[in-house]
């Protein structure tokens, strides 16, 4: 089995395993799927904004066999239970029991929705993205099933594109108002690379990790409760901001087209925390452009000064972190050799995402977990992660 699109080297010893659990006639198939981690440019996708996140070697697989029913029936491993659905009436007014097969389905629906021909599978799938902690599962299983469910042959959109359909999905048929970031970083992902993505064109450049430097993903184990109405909350925010700028300002749709300057003199028309959560979007973007430069002209100081206002932002301007995020940046940043630390993704709990000088992952480790239970009561979990590229078919070597 070729290891070629694996970051994960235990990755094909699991596969081998996954598939060995499909008994009876037909070939086997294999698909994966990265889960990803934001570097910068946080609750910017769903205003058309600049994200730069990597896919990474926390990965979903799955084992499957093609058939002719018009079904779907897949054990989840981690899960221990097999569930299955059909293509027959498949519309969000009929979604059934609220399980992780709905993500399966949804794609499956959004794929059909979109002209997309579809075909059944039984299979098997195994998944090391921890679940709920912002790492985005619910992407990599949308992006490995828009593998499994495709017809060969038939022609593929490309990532963008993809990623859009399985977007409408999670929207529409689980009913996440989530943007494009996670599914398109799951789908485009390229190994030893961030992909600076314009969620207003839906496009993508990569951007190279510098060499000498760590992803490390510290999990906070915090639940986030509050995450889904409160996400919401800010996306109302920002879209009555565009509406309230946009009576003065012709030609503005989304906080995209608002600069620092345009925002400063539409201030008096905006509710105080309208403004704030605008002003987060607006510098953000800012911020992700100067962390590109940065990473290309391997300037660390520059790196370690954007993350941590980007995480200030988020947590006085945006006002999705929590404590426990503060406090495992808070101890990280002390870490020598620790260039950037902040939280990542939606927030409310979840993980941060720290740059760490090679050789210094360990002490970081160390200090995370001698600290972090002491100030929080809670256990973390640290996790050194590569770049990896994005989902697709795995070849099975005879
Ligand atoms: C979640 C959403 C993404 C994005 C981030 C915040 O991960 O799924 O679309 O909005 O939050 O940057």
């Amino acid at each position: 089995m070729s290891d070629r699109h694996m970051g994960n080297p235990s990755a094909v010893a699991r596969a081998a395993a996954l598939s060995a659990r499909l008994e009876g006639p037909g070939s086997v198939h294999l698909v994966r799927a990265p889960g990803r981690v934001n570097l910068i440019g946080e609750h910017t996708d769903y205003n058309e904004g600049l994200v730069l996140p990597a896919a990474i070697d926390r990965e979903i697989w799955i084992a499957f066999q093609p058939w002719d029913r018009p079904e779907v029936e897949l054990t989840s491993a981690g899960f221990d239970e097999t569930r299955s659905f059909s293509f027959e009436g498949l519309s969000p007014e009929t979604r059934g029991a609220k399980s992780w097969i709905d993500y399966v389905a949804a794609t499956a629906w959004a794929m059909r929705d979109a002209g997309l021909p579809i075909r059944g599978f039984r299979g098997v799938m195994d998944s090391t993205v921890p679940i709920g902690s912002g790492l985005s599962s619910s992407a990599a299983l949308e992006m490995a099933s828009s593998w499994a469910l495709a017809v060969p042959g038939a022609p593929r959109p490309d990532a963008g594109v993809m990623a859009a359909i399985a977007q409408r999905g999670e929207n529409r048929y689980v009913g996440v108002n989530c943007g494009i970031m996670d599914q398109f970083a799951s789908a485009a992902g390229q190994a030893g690379h961030a992909l600076l993505i314009d969620c207003r064109v839906n496009q993508f450049k990569t951007a190279p990790m510098p060499a000498g430097l760590s992803l490390v993903v510290c999990e906070t184990g915090s639940a986030r409760k509050l995450e889904a109405s409160a996400y919401n909350t800010r996306r109302s925010e920002c879209e009555l901001g565009v509406k309230l700028i946009a009576e003065r300002e012709p030609g503005v749709r989304a906080l995209r087209d608002v600069d620092e300057a345009m925002l400063e003199r539409n201030r008096d028309r905006l509710p105080e925390i309208v403004a704030r959560r605008c002003e987060h979007v607006v510098r953000e973007d800012v911020r992700v452009m100067a962390t590109v430069a940065a990473l290309r002209d391997g300037d660390l100081d520059a790196l370690g000064r954007l993350f941590a206002a980007s995480h200030a932002s988020l947590r006085d301007l945006y006002e999705v972190s929590s404590a426990e995020l503060d406090a495992m940046v808070d101890i990280a940043v002390a870490v020598p050799g620790v260039v950037a630390s902040r939280m990542t993704g939606a927030g409310f709990g979840g993980c941060t995402v720290s740059l760490v000088k090679h050789g210094a992952e360990e002490a970081l480790r160390d200090v995370v977990l001698a600290q972090y239970q002491k100030r929080t009561g809670l256990e973390p979990r640290i996790y050194i992660v590569a770049a990896v590229d994005g989902a697709g078919e795995v070849k099975q070597d005879a």
